[in-house]
């Protein structure tokens, strides 16, 4: 079986010469294999790698080939993807170019694909003998970590067996993607594979230890983590929708039912406790026959139990978001009504979370 590994790069010249010598001694025995650097650089990368490609091409080593974008449309994702259309080999190994993902596990996990018929193998940071080391700081680590859950919440079915769906480092048989229903923007590529297609992609994992940079630094911005957020809403736009369009009608029958219980003669805190009780009836009733209707029969939770949790889950988080609205507003003086907005936005993650990743799981 021969392999071609996907490397895409963004101003990674110290990092060039090193990987494609620790790349060229795991390649060593895969006839056929070779590395494909896919190049956003500003600066002088593409230089450095034209000249390691020809001292390749002298020695007989692993092949090396580039393709260099003017344009990074797409940026890091974009770029696996063009580099993934230019494959010639059954089988792809995408990995960053800055030796953070140890180079002599690119045949392995293309080798553990084909031997056990999947469709993608996984690098994973986060089963047993693997390891975030490298990940710098406990922020970036605690991101990293609620940023995978979320997208595991957001799919619980395709991210079933996968505990690490946003690790740069995986390999991929060709023949089980389409790559024009993809859309590649920001860091999260492999997210877009396993979510995106039609069919769900047969998954295994490896762990993996994910080391310090060799060289350089690194690329990963705020506005990819936004990126992300994106790309969670795209990927996702039917269910989240749904959920958001379900929890603003109820506080529309709320105030519906409290108005005709007032007009009807009833005192307002009792007509408020029968319209948040019908509001939370309603919404329970259409979240589960629209959002989650397909996650139904495979939950631990029966019909009441899931009633108690969502309710429960619900009111709480009501009483604790007014209480942290006063403390926000008293402790800093901000306006009210933007301090709702956010912690609204907030609470909507947090609801959808709550739902998908425990009550209907
Ligand atoms: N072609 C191209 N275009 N390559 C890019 C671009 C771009 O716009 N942006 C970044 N890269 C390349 C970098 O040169 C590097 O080879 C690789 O993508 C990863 O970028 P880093 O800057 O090293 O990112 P990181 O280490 O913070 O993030 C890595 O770990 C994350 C998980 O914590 C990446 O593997 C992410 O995909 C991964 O989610
Ligand atoms: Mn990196």
């Amino acid at each position: 079986m021969s392999i071609t590994v996907v490397v895409p790069t963004f101003n990674e010249g110290p990092n060039v010469a090193e990987l494609v010598r620790r790349l060229d001694e795991a390649l060593e025995g895969t006839p056929g294999a070779s590395v494909l650097f896919v190049d956003d650089s500003r600066d002088d990368t593409p230089s450095v790698i034209e000249r390691v490609a020809a001292e390749q091409a002298a020695s007989g080593g692993v092949p090396v080939r580039m393709i260099h974008r003017e344009v990074a449309d797409g940026g890091l994702s974009g770029a696996v993807v063009e580099g993934l259309r230019a494959v010639g080999t059954e089988w792809a190994v995408v990995m960053d170019g800055d030796l953070q993902h140890p180079p002599e596990l690119a045949t392995v996990l293309a080798t553990r694909g084909r031997e056990a018929g999947l469709d993608v193998v996984v690098a994973s940071r986060y089963i047993g003998g693997g390891d975030a080391g490298g990940l710098d700081g406990h922020w970036r680590r605690a991101v990293s970590t609620v940023s995978a859950l979320l997208a595991r919440s957001m799919f619980p079915l395709r991210l079933r067996n996968v505990t690490d769906p946003l690790t740069g480092f995986f390999a991929v048989r060709l023949g089980a993607l389409d790559l024009d229903a993809l859309r590649p923007r920001g860091f999260k590529i492999l997210l877009e594979i396993l979510a995106r297609g039609k069919r769900a992609l047969a998954v295994g994992e490896e762990p993996f230890v994910f080391g310090e940079r060799h060289g350089g630094s690194s690329k990963a911005t705020l506005r990819m983590g936004l990126r992300y957020l994106e790309q969670l809403a795209s990927l996702r736009f039917g269910r989240m929708s749904r959920f958001a369009i379900i929890g603003g009608m109820g506080a529309v029958w709320n105030v519906l039912i409290l108005w005709a219980l007032t007009v009807l003669g009833m005192h307002y805190l009792g007509a408020a406790v029968i319209a948040a009780a019908v509001t939370i009836s309603v919404n329970f009733a259409l979240q589960e026959r629209f959002v989650f209707r397909d996650l139904l029969g495979q939950g631990r939770f029966g019909f009441w139990s899931r009633l108690a949790h969502s309710v429960t889950f619900n009111g709480t988080e009501a009483v604790v978001r007014t209480a942290v609205l006063g403390l926000i507003v008293e402790l800093s003086g901000f306006w009210a009504v933007p301090v709702q907005g956010a912690l609204l936005a907030v609470a909507f993650l947090l609801r959808f979370v709550f739902h998908s990743q425990w009550v209907y799981r």
